[in-house]
């Protein structure tokens, strides 16, 4: 059914059982695949005994080899959820090399109706997954799935998690042997502590070697059914970790008292950042110096969901991949696409020049699946935007514009997140174990054990976070009525700009970047360059669009606002240190950049950043505030390890250490 070479290839047996025509081996059995599942996953790693002991609040981290149809996942689930305490959550982490497009997945899991208030949640949010990591969440956050769309061995070694249990699944060990590694086994490991368990289906005896070797005691046990033989193990000796960089570690310390945060600043960035921690259970203070949410740049009537990838996959690349699935899922999950909060119309991408013509045509090539993104001709492109464009370049089907502050106004419906307005911090101060902030008369606005600190290009305000390379960027964006002709527009158009459908009888069209001024006075000239911007996307629209009143750039209404961006164009997402005792404790990297320090970096305890989302805040605030909560939590991340270091806001200390910059 997919033509992506990334996804798997099926095909059905008379019964409708799936078949993968690349290993030439079945998913599960039609008969007993359900109960095998359970055998071997479930009781030899006795969760529900696990599960029923619990504590109240507590996270139990299930990762897996080969998600296939995802049986052992919705097994797992329905078992979580008539054992486990009603505020525990489970995370589900699995690798899957060959991931089912989304259409095979749902006629794979038909076979199990048992399944299907499982099922439902997992298929109505699963879309056939691009190579990479993609987090999903489920039943308001008391389950989560991270899925490593690639190779296991590749994705285990990028993960940063701890592991409670193990479902080592796959394709029999004789006819996929590159998987069945002991290098597999180590990473597994790694991500163990005693007392974790694993279990397999297989009982070949140089799994269970692999795995003896690297510190489980593995041993033979009742396989299902008739397969006499399983193998069950249990991590009891840790080997010592190999060196890593301390400046990337995750904080330690005491564990925290209370989950009690505040959050300064209510654009995307807090109200994510609020939201991810309200929803795992944390009281949440956000602090904005306006009188309500998304009144800066996150203030826009309209911005659109810009996946901006490249062909060679940098971080920054696939940092927005990742990102861009979470927000097309957490706009699914919380805001009604009405048109007037957002709207999946799609997005056309245009080649505007050779440069992007050369990009938009190696990604087309890439073979992602079509649901995420395509290759279109300029023909195609006119028909999918109902408007006449010039030019070819990819399509988004998914993707679309959303309103910023009703996404904003929606995360803080949540009850455990209370608004702070019109209150300005000046000052974090820590004392007695929480950080104060601090207004112009010097007056507490609120304590809390953990800040996060999300006030965009202010974040150099406070002494704690002044070192950090943020750059404010001037851009507008110019309101359009609508006319008779540009309603026929019926998908975001971007280009050197973008302009979307209309949305309560406006189109916007955008954006400039002017890097010579610091305010947010509208400017005709900056209307008058984005009309520019709206010609070169598509002069039908544009003709149309001035059959209306005459589009006068000093009469028109425009709205600039500042973007906040670092110099790597990628956000600072994470723990904060302390810029100067960090300098002196690592000075030994100015010397010689291969020196191996061990000493923990210099935290500020309970102090973090989530900032620099410069032109594409939508895509990347979402999975920020989860990458927030996550290391807070001490659960999964939901991005590989480089990309944590990506964008680790100690990334540029140590870069000018290690340059003597
Ligand atoms: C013209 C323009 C067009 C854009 N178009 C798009 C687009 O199409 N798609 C897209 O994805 N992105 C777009 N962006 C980018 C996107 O808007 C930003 O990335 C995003 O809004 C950043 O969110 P933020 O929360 O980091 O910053 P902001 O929205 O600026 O929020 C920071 C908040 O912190 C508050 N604050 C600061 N200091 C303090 C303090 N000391 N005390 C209390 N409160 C404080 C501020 O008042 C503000 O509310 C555009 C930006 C601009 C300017
Ligand atoms: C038997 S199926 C897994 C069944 C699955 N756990 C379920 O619940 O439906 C085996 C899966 O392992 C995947 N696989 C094979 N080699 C892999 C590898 N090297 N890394 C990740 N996944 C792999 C296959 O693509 C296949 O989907």
């Amino acid at each position: 059914m997919s033509s992506s070479p990334s996804l798997a290839e099926l095909s059905w047996t008379e019964e409708g059982q799936p078949v993968s025509v690349r290993f030439g081996d079945i998913y599960y059995s039609r008969h007993d695949g359900l109960e095998q599942s359970r055998h071997v996953y479930l009781r030899h790693n006795q969760l529900e005994e696990r599960w029923r002991t619990l504590p109240a609040g507590a996270r139990f981290c299930i990762a897996e080899t080969g998600f296939g149809t995802g049986l052992n996942f919705l097994a797992a689930w329905q078992l979580w959820d008539s054992t486990a305490p009603v505020d525990a959550h489970l995370h589900f982490v699995s690798a899957e090399k060959f991931p089912l497009a989304a259409a095979d997945l749902r006629r794979a899991l038909e076979l199990w109706p048992e399944l299907a208030p499982w099922s439902e949640q997992l298929l109505q949010h699963y879309s056939s997954p691009a190579p990479g990591w993609q987090r999903l969440v489920f039943d308001g956050g008391r389950i989560s799935l991270t899925l490593l769309a690639g190779d296991a061995l590749a994705m285990l070694a990028q993960l940063d998690a701890r592991v409670d249990a193990w479902f080592l699944d796959g394709v029999a060990p004789q006819l996929d042997p590159d998987m069945w590694q002991p290098a597999l086994y180590q990473q597994m490991a790694r991500l163990s502590r005693p007392g974790t368990t694993l279990t397999t289906f297989t009982s070949a005896g140089e799994v269970r070697r692999g795995l003896i070797a690297a510190g489980f005691m593995a041993e033979q046990a009742q396989g299902h059914g008739a397969k006499r033989e399983m193998l069950a193990a249990r991590l009891t000796d840790q080997l010592a970790p190999s060196w890593t960089a301390p400046w990337f570690a995750r904080p330690t310390g005491q564990p925290l008292a209370a989950r009690e945060a505040m959050v300064i600043g209510a654009g995307l960035a807090g109200c994510c950042t609020a939201w991810a921690l309200a929803r795992r259970g944390w009281s949440v203070t956000l602090i904005e110096r306006h009188p309500g949410e998304a009144r800066e740049a996150s203030g826009n009537a309209q911005g659109i969901l810009y996946c901006k990838l490249s062909p060679h996959h940098p971080p920054l690349s696939r940092f927005i991949q990742s990102s861009y699935a979470y927000s097309l899922h957490l706009l699914r999950s919380v805001l009604p696409e009405d048109g007037i909060g957002w709207s999946a119309c799609g997005v056309l991408q245009l080649s505007g020049n050779a440069k992007e013509t050369a990009r938009l045509r190696a990604l087309a090539e890439q073979g992602y699946p079509t649901e995420f993104l395509h290759g279109v001709d300029a023909a195609e492109a006119s028909a999918i935007a109902g408007v006449e464009v010039s030019e070819g370049g990819l399509h988004f089907p998914a993707g679309g514009w959303v309103n910023p502050p009703a996404l904003c106004a929606r995360l803080l419906q949540h009850p455990a997140i209370e608004l702070k307005s019109c209150s300005e911090a000046m000052h974090l101060d820590y004392r007695a174990d929480r950080w104060h902030a601090i207004d112009a008369q010097g007056l507490t606005l609120k304590s809390a054990p953990v800040a996060i600190v999300c006030s965009a290009g202010d974040s150099r305000r406070f002494l704690q976070t002044a070192h950090l390379p943020l750059k404010s960027i001037r851009g507008q964006v110019t309101r359009l009525p609508v006319t008779a002709g540009s309603k026929a527009l019926r998908s975001v158009l971007c280009g050197e700009g973008y302009v979307s459908p209309a949305r309560l009888g406006a189109h916007y069209v955008g954006a400039s970047f002017r890097f010579d001024r610091s305010d947010t006075e509208p400017s005709a000239e900056e209307n008058a360059s984005n009309l520019e911007l709206l010609t070169s996307l598509s002069p039908q629209l544009d003709s149309a669009l001035r059959s209306g009143a005459a589009l006068l750039p000093e009469t028109l209404q425009g709205r600039a606002a500042l973007r906040c961006t670092s110099p790597d164009y990628l956000p600072l997402i994470g723990p904060v240190v302390d810029a100067e005792q960090f300098r002196q404790d690592y000075a030994v990297l100015a010397k010689d950049a291969s020196k191996q320090p061990c000493n923990a970096a210099p935290w500020h305890r309970g102090l973090y950043i989530n900032a620099a989302h410069g032109s594409r805040g939508l895509i990347s605030a979402p999975l920020s505030g989860e990458l927030i909560g996550a290391l807070l939590e001490n659960e999964p991340l939901p991005l590989p390890s480089d990309l944590v270091r990506a964008v680790h806001p100690s990334r540029f200390l140590l870069r000018h250490l290690i340059r003597g910059t």
